[in-house]
């Protein structure tokens, strides 16, 4: 198991205060808190050998290619992928998904096949494929999900069929925390002749996460949910279906050899990085690797289940809370949704942040979702390796705290004359 006490310590921004009161960061699932050493990589990359990469025969230029390099190499053997050069940096998991919605979607899906997503993907796991759907006039297909949040058991099959050209949906859902079950999905879509394309952003930060064992085609993930900077995410492909693609973006640095009038495509990861990278935080994403992988995954995600057991079973005995997602945890990560019908969720998130506890409120990039469940926003409580009991029971007790003052305030409010 963790120890969270010494974690805590590597996290200077834990020891600030809001509003004089100590600070509580429950918005993992919006960005992680970073530890000194990942800081500290990014201060030794600019005061020490800043440079650019792949390009210059001087010291500084080799010894930053070869900590960029060595990052990627870290990011591979960390998601289990076969090959360094399967894993492309990106911006975040936004920006990887359109990689694969501008080139292998656009050249592959055709008029007449379907794209299957769920009912609860985050909108940049579903607006992508709308786009590829209505220029390639292939069809997207949603599966749904049941009341308690996970995708409808009895309707699933039949959502992936022989006209499925591609599966993408997330393995775990940023609104509801619910783990779906991707490697049996993944097999289903294979039969089919399908790929399958996995939104990371959710799980690869929280539990061991294996391409291998998953056997998915692609796994988009972003750097800042999982203790690394932003502006720096990646995407792993299959080797065999990498090779294949057409680039994204061109110019400098990803092509062999240009003419006036053609060029031809340099060797793999280069192919899909035009451009002079974002070298830091990809550097800095491989500490924050480092970091995680000293703890152990599947430490990180044992904590987390603990940790997310203890708040719902709190959470729960406040009646008036409608909490959303499985309950049982070894079907969820530490997402916590919960909403009030009487008191917006904003109200809800202004009144706990007063108190020092930050959360996320509203539709949490995914109004497709809260349609679905009828609402319009929800207030979201979500956990990392830093996070303890006692901060739960602060965000408990503040809870009920705010949801008397909001309440015993609507009647206020109504009361005639
Ligand atoms: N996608 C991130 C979230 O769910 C920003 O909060």
């Amino acid at each position: 198991m963790l120890d969270v006490k010494a974690i805590r310590k590597n996290f200077p921004i834990l020891d600030r205060k809001v509003y004089g009161k100590p600070l509580v960061y429950l918005d993992n699932a919006a960005t992680s808190q970073k530890p000194h050493s990942v800081i500290q990589s990014l201060v030794d990359y600019y005061e020490g050998y800043n440079a650019n990469v792949h390009r210059g025969v001087h010291a500084l230029s080799m010894e930053a290619t070869d900590k960029y390099e060595e990052a990627r190499h870290k990011v591979a053997r960390f998601i289990g992928a076969p090959k360094p050069e399967s894993v492309i940096w990106t911006r975040n998991t936004s920006e990887a998904i359109n990689l694969v919605a501008y080139t292998w979607a656009a050249a592959n899906i055709k008029a007449g096949d379907e794209i299957v997503v769920s009912q609860m993907e985050h909108h940049s796991n579903l607006v992508p494929w709308q786009k590829v759907a209505r220029d390639n006039g292939a069809t997207l297909q949603v599966i749904p999900i049941t009341k308690e949040g996970v995708l409808d058991p009895s309707q699933t099959d039949s959502f992936i069929t022989r006209k499925t050209k591609l599966l993408a949906i997330n393995q775990v859902s940023n609104s509801l925390g619910t783990i779906n079950p991707v490697k049996s999905l993944t097999k289903k879509a294979h039969a089919f002749g399908a790929k399958v394309l996995i939104d990371g952003a959710q799980s690869v930060p929280h539990m061991p996460v294996d391409v291998k064992d998953l056997d998915c085609d692609f796994l988009a993930f972003s750097g800042h949910k999982m203790l690394g900077p932003t502006g720096i995410g990646a995407l792993y492909v299959k080797p065999d279906v990498l090779e294949k693609m057409e680039p994204f973006l061109r110019g400098g640095e990803m092509v062999l050899e240009v003419w006036n009038d053609r060029a031809t495509w340099n060797g793999l990861p280069m192919r899909f990085e035009a451009g002079t990278p974002n070298i830091a935080d990809a550097i800095a994403l491989g500490a924050a690797v480092d970091y995680l992988t000293a703890l152990g995954m599947d430490n990180v995600r044992e904590h987390e289940k603990q940790l997310t057991q203890y708040a719902l079973s709190q959470l729960k005995q406040i009646e008036e809370l409608d909490l959303f997602g499985p309950m049982d945890v070894s079907q969820r990560g530490g997402i916590l949704p919960f909403h009030n019908s009487e008191v917006h969720p904003h109200d809800l998130g202004t009144y706990l942040d007063r108190e020092g506890i930050a959360i996320r409120t509203g539709h949490h990039c995914t109004m497709p979702l809260m349609r679905a469940m009828g609402i319009v926003a929800t207030a979201r409580a979500s956990l990392y390796i830093y996070n303890t009991e006692e901060e739960v029971d602060k965000l408990v007790a503040v809870l009920k705290d705010a949801l008397r003052y909001f309440t015993d305030g609507t009647k206020r409010a109504n009361r005639p004359g």
